[in-house]
């Protein structure tokens, strides 16, 4: 199939191409749909995973989420990274030193697919230990295809921009999140904060988990403390009985993990979680993807 083909296909699926109809205004198209994208998005709507891509629900500059329909029209949330400079060196600062990015670093793209697949593991992983996120449908090089959280009217608010009934009540399950996904799902998320958690129906759910860590990771222990002091500094706004972040840290580390298993013997579980399979795909993905 020409591109052209490939295209018009597209056209008729992703409001956002709808208007630019001929050859140059096709470039003004908002970049997150670069070519590479667009086939990403034509490979996904082939394979069922999605069938249509709707209206921005937030653009940012390393990447946009959409809404998007899914092969029975109902709602996902599609995340597509911005294959840009500023996006590499968003991601930069967190996998410098990562053992596990070298051989990718330097490699714009390939990082950057690296990248999303990495959300989409951390959300995995967050979601098999139970931690209220998104559910993971599928990934492929830049796109990642998750729950959508919220209703006909839109997306489920940010924490910042909602009146909590019981703040108390919302910051002991936010620090729950914190406490949980140490223990049970080895992650610190190192950048939790009242935009990245959404309240759907007085619940909070955690979103953007990219750059989430593995708790054996060499910072994990400053991301933790950083999101515990994130969460108390909002939350002590919002006049909730906040806990002292050195009693939440210890609880973390120490606290009621009395069961079972090697903490350090996680990933194989996670190797068979790919959908959606990009044929070329990161190379070496396995590596990154025990993150
Ligand atoms: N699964 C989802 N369901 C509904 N809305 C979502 C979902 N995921 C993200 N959003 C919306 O998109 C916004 C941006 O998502 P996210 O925080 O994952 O991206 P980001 O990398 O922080 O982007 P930016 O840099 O633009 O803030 C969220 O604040 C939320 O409003
Ligand atoms: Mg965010």
């Amino acid at each position: 199939m020409s591109y052209d083909e490939m295209y018009s296909y597209l056209e008729a699926r992703v409001d956002a191409l709808k208007t630019n109809r001929t050859g140059d205004e096709r470039q003004t198209v908002d970049e997150v749909f670069d070519k590479q994208t667009l086939m990403t998005l034509y490979d996904m709507m082939v394979g069922g995973v999605i069938d249509s891509v709707r209206f921005p629900i937030s653009t940012g500059k390393e990447g946009n989420v959409f809404y998007a329909t899914d092969g029975d029209g109902d709602p996902v949330a599609l995340k597509i990274f911005r294959t840009s400079t500023a996006t590499f060196k968003h991601i930069g600062k967190y996998i410098e030193g990562d053992p596990r990015f070298k051989g990718l670093t330097g490699n714009r793209r390939k990082m950057i697919y690296a990248w999303t697949n990495k959300e989409f593991r951390n959300l995995q992983r967050y979601y098999d230990a139970g931690i209220p996120v998104p559910e993971p449908v599928s990934y492929g090089k830049n796109c990642l295809v998750m729950e959508f959280i919220g209703d006909e009217t839109g997306p489920a608010p940010q924490l910042k921009d909602v009146i909590l009934d019981d703040p108390t009540d919302t910051y002991d399950e936010v620090i729950s999140f914190i406490i949980d996904g140490w223990q049970d799902a080895h992650l610190v998320h190192g950048d939790m904060s009242e935009y990245n958690i959404l309240m759907m129906d007085g619940e909070p759910i955690l979103i953007d988990c990219g750059q989430a860590m593995t708790a054996d990771h060499f910072n994990s222990k400053e991301l933790l403390i950083r999101d515990i002091n994130n969460v108390n500094r909002f939350f002590r706004n919002r006049g909730a009985d906040v806990i002292n972040a050195d009693i939440i840290m210890k609880e973390a580390l120490e606290g009621k993990k009395d069961d079972d298993e090697d903490d350090d013997d996680e990933d194989d579980e996670y190797d068979d979680d790919d959908e959606y399979d990009g044929e070329d795909d990161v190379t070496d993905d396995d590596e990154v993807n025990t993150v």
